[in-house]
């Protein structure tokens, strides 16, 4: 035993978090190697019958409003509807951050200011923008932006000998590829391609597509255009597609999908391979663009690849790594199965973000920005008690730690508007020393950290005005 096992871990707290469309998982670095927290978090945004937000859960019934994939959205002007409010892209992804900073601090013990966050490889300007805003409404400094790609590599670790490799990761929404040299210099990329629309969520539309038409044959009823009818399939379908990753048959389960219409639909592995051929085909032409990078501007080409690595859960099909494997003129065997393909991108995002000094708070100071980050928080209900470890190890959230609650914030967020609003009506001295009186209260309010914290962002958004701070 070294002189390091003896000691308790401390964890450093810049957080890498890889950033999915289907679901969210972070990781830090110990003192000996980064960590993937317990617990991922699925990308879903719902609401409660009482109209608050609830992160990472997925809904207990049909009726409850739902965003999930918030990754795809990303850059683009859409929409999101939640009953009686809607979202920007930005804001519902700032939802999923705001829990898991709440998480990793409980986690490290202490304040968590710093982030490493990936983003597919393929993701443009307004993608990388959406995120960045993202986390700057969860009031959390990015550091850097990591490629889906990169972050794999990265994790893989530097090598004393130079070695290729090809990254093929496959999510929920997103397919990105590489072509990577690790050598005792780091990573490099030498040709990259990707698809940000590709992944998991398209075989689970095309099994529901499936499943619509046997209905329809069935029992005569076109049910294509009931929303409702189709999120309902597709929760089962996502459902039996992993069950066929070990098994050869499967049936969706479809009971009362309407008054009158209860559905069994069979399907096969065979079935659902040809389903997601045309896709398993795409995925290889940006295989073969990535490689015809690496060979034009490094002399690179498929036979010196050393290795081929699976990253992002959907690689978990067995027709994707048999296509994979036949690609290279390999045996399934020979693709590097070691390593939890679900994990990769967070270990090596918690690996980047260790370089980095945490900060001493959160730095980004344009005006509105921690309202807007107060009436996020104020919107969520309060996080559900950590469930124990499935094997007996610490539990998920450290006790001892004041997590922050979404009640406290809500209280400390309708004390910030009454005072602010006030405050900055210029017409009313008391109520500028309340605010002042205010944030002292905040500031004495450690050892909290976070709490000075807010006063420290308080002091840094509003402390130009008539030099109140
Ligand atoms: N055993 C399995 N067999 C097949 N597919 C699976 C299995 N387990 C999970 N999946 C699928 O893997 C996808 C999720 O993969 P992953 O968690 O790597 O995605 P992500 O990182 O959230 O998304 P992305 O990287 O595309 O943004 C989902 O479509 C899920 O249905
Ligand atoms: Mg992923």
């Amino acid at each position: 035993m070294t002189e390091h096992d003896d000691s308790s871990p401390s964890h450093h707290p810049v957080i890498g978090i890889d950033l999915g469309t289907t679901t969210c998982t972070m990781s830090v670095w110990d003192g000996h190697q980064p960590v993937v927290l317990p617990g991922p978090l699925p990308s879903v945004v719902t609401q409660n019958p009482a109209g608050q937000i609830v992160v990472g859960r997925p809904p207990d019934d049909d009726s409850q409003p739902v965003i999930a994939g918030i990754k795809r959205d990303l850059g683009s002007e859409e929409r999101l509807r939640l009953r009686g409010r809607q979202y920007r892209p930005p804001e519902i992804c700032a939802f999923l951050l705001i829990e898991l900073k709440r998480r990793a601090e409980a986690y490290v013990g202490g304040p968590v200011h710093d982030a490493v966050i990936t983003v597919s490889g393929s993701a443009g300007e307004p993608q990388r923008r959406a995120i960045r805003e993202a986390a700057g409404l969860a009031q959390l400094n990015l550091r850097r932006l990591l490629d889906d790609p990169v972050a794999a590599a990265v994790a893989l670790g530097e090598d004393d000998r130079e070695r290729i490799y090809a990254i093929y990761d496959l999510g929920g929404g997103t397919f990105d590829t590489a072509i990577v040299r690790i050598g005792p210099d780091g990573v490099a990329v030498l040709g990259a391609a990707g698809d940000p629309q590709l992944g998991g969520d398209d075989f689970d539309e095309h099994i529901v597509g499936y499943a619509l038409r046997q209905i329809r044959e069935r029992h005569h009823v076109d049910l294509s255009r009931d929303e409702h009818v189709r999120a309902r399939i597709r929760r089962e379908a996502e459902r039996r597609k992993r069950e066929l990753s070990t098994a050869e048959t499967t049936v969706l389960e479809l009971p009362l999908l309407t008054a009158t219409v209860s559905a069994t639909v069979p399907l096969s592995r065979r079935a659902f391979e040809a389903m997601i051929e045309p896709d398993v085909t795409t995925s290889l032409g940006l295989l073969t663009a990535a490689l015809a990078a690496a060979r034009a501007e490094h002399g690179i080409g498929r036979r010196g690849v050393d290795q081929v690595v699976l990253a992002g859960v959907a690689t978990r099909i067995p027709a994707v790594r048999a296509r994979l494997a036949g690609y290279f003129g390999l045996g399934p065997g020979d693709i590097r199965a070691d390593l939890d393909p679900g994990e990769l991108n967070a270990r090596g995002a918690g690996l980047i973000a260790r370089e980095f000094e945490p900060a001493m708070t959160f730095e980004g100071a344009r005006p509105g920005l921690l309202g807007a980050n107060l009436r996020l928080r104020a919107e969520m209900a309060d996080p559900s008690p950590a469930p124990p470890a499935v094997d007996g190890g610490p539990p998920d959230l450290l006790p001892g730690v004041p997590a922050e609650t979404p009640a406290d914030f809500r209280a400390v967020a309708d004390a910030a508007h009454r005072v602010l609003g006030a405050a900055m009506d210029g017409a009313r001295p008391g109520l500028r020393a309340a605010y002042l009186s205010f944030v002292a209260a905040i500031q004495a309010a450690a050892p909290d950290p976070r709490l000075a914290e807010l006063g420290e962002a308080l002091r840094a958004e509003y402390g130009h005005l008539d030099g109140l701070v």
